[in-house]
């Protein structure tokens, strides 16, 4: 089996560019250790503090943050980054070609359940004609992402990724500590009888999302005329891993519980690199109103809908939404 690194070098990756992946690499099994050993490794809990999105961080948010940011800090190729959990962007080296946005640990409530969790990246060039610590480094569209991919905690320890010459999946053989190819270009099937959402929102969604996802449960003899199954993981990672498995529909629609915050998932760590993987996997991801990686983003943290996965069905949602 092929090892990540000589992946990238067969796809001419750049050797900085790679340097950066790599060091990502390093940091999420440093994460994927201490996430086997649990309890043992003191990694369970939650902290007295919050993060400038008003979450309260648990341990292992604090601890896969700091882990990230200092193996990258000392990466040569790393001018900036980005993290759920840092309030603003955190200089690196003036002379790095690479900006890095990073949720650190997705997931978090399923830290003390033994649940899904996972690490997700995005990796942009650096502007030339801005410092290389603005925030305006990070307002680049989607599309402009060099890298995306995430690490997901599980049974096992995967790694997808996508330079924009298709999606593949690499498990972690920790007996020799490498990523290995276990799934080369994968391409999500267009058509899909399962969706992944959290229902108990659905009173703050719009009419037409509520329309499309009763659609849903009517089963064979409603209007989709065919029987749909629901997963929620509440780990973004776990759900977009079984999209990018076997297909499906993921949704995180906006909603009006805070006028402030109409939408959960963030645009720069969560939605992009998404929306990049599943692009390069053949499916689509949207914003209701927009494709994900054509939208401008205006702050740090800024949030969006998500609808990603199959093809036809991500079509068929957003048919309901342009009624
Ligand atoms: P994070 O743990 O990084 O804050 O992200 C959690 C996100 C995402 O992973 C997941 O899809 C969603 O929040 C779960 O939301 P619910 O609490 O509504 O289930
Ligand atoms: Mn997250
Ligand atoms: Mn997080």
């Amino acid at each position: 089996m092929k090892n990540l690194l000589n992946v990238l070098r067969d796809d001419d990756v750049e050797t900085e560019l790679m340097q950066v992946i790599e060091t990502i690499i390093d940091a999420s099994k440093e994460i994927a250790f201490r996430v086997r050993q649990g309890a043992l490794a003191g990694v369970l809990g939650s902290t007295q503090d919050e993060n400038i999105q008003g979450e309260t961080q648990k341990h292992l948010d604090i601890i896969s943050n700091q882990l990230f940011k200092d193996l990258l800090l000392a990466c040569r190729p790393v001018a900036a980054l980005a993290s759920e959990e840092e309030d603003t962007v955190v200089e690196a080296n003036p002379t790095g070609k690479y900006l890095v946005a990073f949720d650190p640990l997705d997931g978090s409530s399923n830290i003390d359940i033994n649940g899904q969790i996972g690490t997700i990246f995005s990796i942009y060039r650096a502007l030339d004609l801005i410092p290389h610590h603005s925030e305006m480094q990070f307002h680049q569209q989607g599309s402009q992402q060099v890298c995306a991919g995430y690490v997901l905690y599980g049974p096992s320890t995967l790694l997808a990724i996508t330079t924009g010459k298709g999606t593949r999946c690499f498990t972690l053989d920790s007996t020799q500590g490498n990523f290995l190819l276990t799934a080369d270009k994968i391409q999500i099937v267009q058509d899909t009888q399962e969706f992944a959402i959290n229902m108990s929102n659905s009173r703050f969604w719009s009419e037409d999302m509520r329309c499309y996802i009763s659609d849903l449960t009517l089963g064979e003899t409603g209007p989709r005329q065919k029987r749909y199954n629901m997963r929620w993981n509440a780990a973004m990672v776990g759900d977009v891993h079984r999209v990018l498995t076997r297909g499906g529909i993921f949704l995180y629609p906006s909603d009006n519980r805070n006028a402030k915050q109409p939408a959960k998932l963030r645009l720069l760590y969560e939605a992009n690199p998404m929306a990049m993987l599943t692009e390069n996997a053949g499916g689509r991801a949207w914003s209701e109103q927009q494709r994900i990686l054509e939208i401008q983003p205006q702050q740090l943290h800024e949030r969006v809908a998500v609808i990603l996965g199959s093809a036809n069905e991500v079509d068929e949602c957003l048919s309901y939404l342009q009624r």
